[in-house]
């Protein structure tokens, strides 16, 4: 048995009412962390309530990541009720597909408008950077922490339809490499984590065509479960992950380019 170190440890997961975010901040409260789950929307049912009942301390706010002001006060917030942060899953995003030019039959239907591209940018991208930005003073006025970024398996090999998407996860990447550098010798280590094609309520909307090429895509021929994710995010942010730095951990049961 690995400890993990997480009990009391004070952790923000953003997007956290629903899916991967949801499972990832059940998940710390399991291991005794103190969690604030920040989302736009409140989410069905009692997230504080399941946070608690899980072993941990649950906070709910709501936040919209792409706000300034909402961020500083909530990280602010967070700070007054325990102390500290320690932990940030930027986990929060968006998808808005649409091909770059669609053509039908020689000609053009409509191309990815500017809205698209910058709702998505907004949220996946700049949203990790004002976290971030916001999160890493506090981090560094505890004397340390882990940052943990939500990239995505097409951010390292494209897909069709998600210029604006694949651009965020890819771009998530970066700011991960940048930061991991200049944030280690303030003893906050910053890593991503690029999912594969895992089963949360926005791809089992997908038609059962696309979910069986991506089961078929998959090495392990089944679809990640949010816990895999989960998982991913306590190990990089425990104790036993404390040499690990400016990573991108793949957790996609196998793709590579050639199998999707
Ligand atoms: P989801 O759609 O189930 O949940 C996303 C959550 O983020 C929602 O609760 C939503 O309200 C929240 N959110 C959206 N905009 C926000 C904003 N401006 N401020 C605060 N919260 C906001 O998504 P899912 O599937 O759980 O994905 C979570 C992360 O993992 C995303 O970054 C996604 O891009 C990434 N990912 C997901 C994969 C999948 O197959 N489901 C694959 C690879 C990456």
């Amino acid at each position: 048995m690995i400890e993990t170190g997480l009990r009391g440890r004070v952790v923000v997961v953003t997007g956290a009412a629903a899916g991967i975010g949801r499972t990832t901040a059940v998940r710390f409260a399991l291991e005794g962390a103190r969690v604030a789950a920040w989302d736009v929307q409140h989410g069905g049912s009692d997230l504080s309530g399941e946070l608690r009942a899980a072993g941990g301390e649950g906070h709910v706010q709501k936040v919209d990541v792409t706000s300034r002001e909402a961020v500083e006060q909530a990280a602010a917030e967070v700070v007054t009720r325990w102390g500290a942060i320690h932990v940030l899953v930027n986990n929060a995003g968006i998808l808005r597909d649409g091909l770059l030019v669609k053509y039908k039959e020689g000609a053009l239907q409509g191309v990815m408008s500017d809205e698209q591209f910058e709702s998505v940018i907004n949220v996946n991208l700049k949203g990790v950077f004002v976290c971030t930005r916001a999160v890493a003073p506090r981090m560094i006025a505890a004397g340390g922490g882990v940052i943990l970024n939500a990239s995505s398996v097409v951010g390292l090999y494209g897909n069709f339809g998600q210029t604006n998407y694949v651009a965020t996860k890819a771009g998530v990447i970066g700011m991960t490499k940048v930061w991991a550098r200049e944030l280690g010798r303030h003893n906050i280590r910053v890593n991503a984590v690029a999912p594969g094609f895992i089963a949360t309520e926005m791809v089992r909307q997908m038609p059962e065509k696309v979910l069986e090429r991506m089961k078929a895509g998959t090495p392990l021929g089944r679809l990640g479960q949010p816990e895999d994710i989960a998982n991913a995010y306590v190990w990089l942010a425990s104790d036993a992950a404390a040499f690990v730095n400016g990573a991108v951990l793949s957790v996609d049961g196998g793709v590579v380019t050639g199998t999707i």
